[in-house]
């Protein structure tokens, strides 16, 4: 219901371009939303109907957001607020299906922004968290999937701190919120380029990461700078687990990456994903890489395992018999005899 309210007003504020202003469409939309959703005289049930007006809501957009630049008109602003009765402000899914449907398809393969499926988040987190972590870090952290899947798994949520770090203001926004109001206010979201903080002021015992792939950062491809820029960040001691293009471990490109890597970690597992984990969105090949930083013997032991099913076709239809949860198995095995 959401989503066919939401692409009826796409349809009628007739959003063909991304950009207006400074603002994305998305963005101006879900600060609009986000707005209402703080003023409190407004009331789901209101039975006078009576809305805040453009201009209230672009001073709570100032005030609560620093967002100057909400220039939607008063037509389109009547738009959004004459379909609002369809739309629940409050549920957990409405930001989400506004950035899914107002950001365009391009743009988010440009900035890398696809989500990472459920059953890779549920494999990795199964995979690392033991629940008594002081710091869980995503340096790119979307929607918030790893670190909303981390909480389930953390014994005291008083003590583990759940932070990411997202690019994307909207994203980060939303994000923000969601772990907030799942998790409480010691859990936040910082809006930032994490490949352009000098330094941070805790230490993440746990980075999870599926960085965007294949963006070129001063001439480096993204998921290369962010391979080192998450090993500086975490503990001594601390787990990485990050989704990689296959070509991290393999092409000669990489071998001064690969080298650099051994030098820092032992590499404690990695596990080749199917082609399709990706689909539809990309098709690049990956695999999940699990580090642990600090020193370690010369010749070790690495758990590999090669998945065969990811519980999906390239279209993304369900199939049955993903692997996964088999591979958690073996790698936990694995683990308790190291
Ligand atoms: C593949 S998506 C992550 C998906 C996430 N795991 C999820 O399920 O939502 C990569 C994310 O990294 C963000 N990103 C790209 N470059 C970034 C940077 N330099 N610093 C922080 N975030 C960045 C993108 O906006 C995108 O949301």
């Amino acid at each position: 219901m959401e989503k066919k309210t939401l692409l009826d007003l796409k349809r009628k504020l007739n959003v063909n371009h991304r950009q207006k202003g400074s603002v994305t469409y998305a963005e101006q939309i879900s600060f609009v939303l986000m707005g209402l959703q703080q003023i409190e005289k407004y009331q789901r049930n209101n039975s006078t109907g009576v809305f805040p007006t453009l201009k209230e809501v672009k001073i709570i957009c100032q005030e609560q957001y620093e967002i100057f630049d909400i220039i939607l008109s008063e037509e389109e602003y009547k738009l959004i607020v004459s379909d609002l009765y369809a739309i629940d402000l409050f549920s957990d899914t409405l930001y989400e299906n506004i950035y899914e449907i107002f950001v365009d398809h391009a743009y988010k393969q440009k900035c890398g922004q696809f989500f990472t499926p459920d059953k890779v988040i549920k494999m990795v987190t199964d995979m690392v968290i033991e629940g008594n972590e002081n710091i869980i870090m995503d340096t790119a952290c979307g929607s918030g999937a790893f670190l909303i899947e981390a909480g389930k798994k953390v014994c005291n949520l008083q003590k583990t701190k759940l932070i990411g770090i997202e690019k994307d203001m909207v994203l980060a926004n939303l994000t923000n919120k969601r772990i907030k109001k799942l998790y409480g206010e010691t859990h936040y979201v910082i809006c930032e380029d994490t490949l352009k903080i000098d330094q941070i002021s805790f230490e993440p015992d746990i980075i999870l990461a599926n960085p965007p792939y294949g963006i070129n950062i001063d001439g480096e491809p993204s998921e290369k700078v962010f391979i080192k820029k998450n090993i500086e960040m975490l503990k001594n001691e601390g787990v990485m687990a990050i989704i990689i293009p296959d070509g991290i471990l393999g092409n000669d490109g990489n071998s001064e990456l690969r080298k650099w890597i051994l030098t820092q970690c032992r590499i404690l597992a990695i596990i080749d994903l199917p082609k399709e984990t990706f689909m539809p969105y990309t098709n690049i090949k990956t695999s999940i890489m699990i580090v642990k930083k600090g020193s370690f013997e010369k010749e070790y032991d690495i758990f590999m395992a090669i998945s065969e099913n990811c519980g999906h076709d390239a279209r993304g239809n369900t199939v049955p018999g993903c692997d996964f949860e088999d591979i958690v198995t073996s790698y936990k095995k694995w683990i308790i005899k190291k």
